[in-house]
C-alpha cells in the first residue's frame, strides 16, 4: 500500500522546521556533516498497512543510535534478559551519550544502560555469530523483516568515516575491556559497531520498525511475532526512560512517547497498541537529538494526545 501524503502533517512538519535554525548537523562523523539542517519528513505506519506521510520520506539516512534498540532486541533474543543484564544496567544517566564518567564512578563499571554508547557497544559485542559478517548480517535480516524490506543494508562511506574517527567509542571499549566487561578485539567490535550505526534506511522503513513495537513485536501484516512480546516491552521502557539521553525526562514531560533518537537525526517512534513513528531531521539540539524532529513530536503528542501517562 502506497504511503498518503497527509496536510494535517504537512502544517506541523512547516511549524517544526522552524526550530531547525536553532541546530546544527553532526559532524564528529564527517560523513554526515553533509547533511541538510532544513530536512524534516515524517512517516506513520498503521497496524493495517495503511501509511501518512509528510516531507522526502523516501530521503535516506543511517539509523545510528536508533539501531541500539534493535540491537537490544536481537541479544535479549540471543542470550535472554538475565545474561544480558549481567554486562549493562538499567538505569537511566544524566551524562550525554558518550560520557565515559559513570563508568569510573560506579562499581562493577558496567555500564548503565544501553541506550548510551557504553552500553551499546556492551550489547554489540553480544550479538551472535562467528564473523563480524555473520553478525551485521543477522542484525540486518532482522531489521529487514521488522520493515519487510529486504534490501536494507549499510552505508560504508559513513562506516568508514566513523571507524576512522571513532575514538572516544575504542576508548570506551578498552577501559569496559580493562574491568571483563568486554573480552573482544576492540578494532573488529568498533567495525561491527560502525556497520551497525551506518545501518541506512527511510522514514517509511523506520514508521514500519516502530509499527512492530508498538504492537508488542508482532507484525499484524505477515501475522507473525517477530520478538516475544517480553523482549517488544524492555526496548520501549529503554525508548522511554532513556532513548533522548539526558533529555529523557523533558521528552517524557513533553510528548510521551517510547522513542529513540540518533544523530544522523532519525526518531523512531513506537506508541503503544497504535502506530510507528519515523521522523528524519539532521539540525541536533545541545544533547544529540533532532530539534525539529523533536519538535514535531511534540506538536503530534499534544494535536493527538499520543502521552501515555
Ligand atoms: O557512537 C556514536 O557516537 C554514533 N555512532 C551514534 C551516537 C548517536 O546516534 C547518539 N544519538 N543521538
Amino acid at each position: 500500500m502506497a504511503c498518503q501524503s497527509s496536510d494535517e502533517l504537512k502544517v506541523l512538519v512547516e511549524e517544526a522546521r522552524t526550530c531547525a535554525k536553532s541546530g546544527k548537523v553532526a559532524d564528529y562523523i564527517p560523513a554526515l556533516g553533509k547533511a541538510n539542517p532544513d530536512d524534516l519528513s515524517i512517516a506513520i505506519y498503521y497496524p493495517d498497512g495503511r501509511c501518512v506521510s509528510a516531507g522526502d520520506v523516501e530521503k535516506k539516512f543511517t539509523l545510528q543510535s536508533v539501531s541500539k534498540v534493535i540491537s537490544l532486541a536481537l541479544v535479549l533474543m540471543d542470550r535472554g534478559p538475565d545474561y544480558v543484564f549481567e554486562h549493562v544496567g538499567m538505569e537511566p544517566t544524566g551524562e550525554p551519550f558518550n560520557s565515559i564518567g559513570k563508568l569510573e564512578t560506579t562499581a562493577p563499571s558496567k555500564p548503565l544502560n544501553p541506550m548510551i554508547n557504553s552500553g551499546a557497544l556492551v550489547v554489540t559485542h553480544m550479538i551472535k555469530g562467528d564473523t563480524v559478517e555473520e553478525r551485521l548480517q543477522r542484525l540486518l535480516s532482522f531489521i529487514q523483516e521488522m520493515a519487510s524490506h529486504t534490501k536494507i543494508g549499510y552505508n560504508e562511506e559513513i562506516a568508514r568515516s566513523e571507524f576512522k574517527t571513532a575514538h572516544l567509542n575504542r576508548a570506551l571499549c578498552y577501559f569496559l575491556k580493562q574491568h571483563n566487561i568486554l573480552d573482544e578485539d576492540v578494532e573488529q567490535l568498533i567495525d561491527l559497531y560502525t556497520k551497525q550505526c551506518a545501518i541506512e534506511m527511510n522514514c517509511l522503513d523506520l514508521a514500519r520498525i516502530g509499527m512492530v513495537f508498538a504492537m508488542d513485536g508482532r507484525d499484524p501484516l505477515s501475522g507473525k511475532q517477530i520478538m516475544p512480546v517480553d523482549v517488544a516491552r524492555i526496548c520501549k521502557t529503554f525508548m522511554v526512560t532513556c532513548g533522548m539521553y539526558n533529555e529523557s525526562g523533558e521528552f517524557a514531560i513533553k510528548i510521551g512517547i517510547p522513542a529513540k533518537s540518533g544523530v544522523s537525526g532519525g526518531i523512531m517512534g513506537a506508541v503503544p497498541g497504535r502506530f510507528g513513528i519515523g521522523i528524519f531531521g539532521p539540525a541536533l539540539g545541545e544533547k544529540g537529538n533532532s530539534v525539529a524532529g523533536m519538535r514535531l513530536l511534540e506538536l503530534l503528542s499534544k494535536n493527538y494526545q499520543l502521552s501515555m501517562f
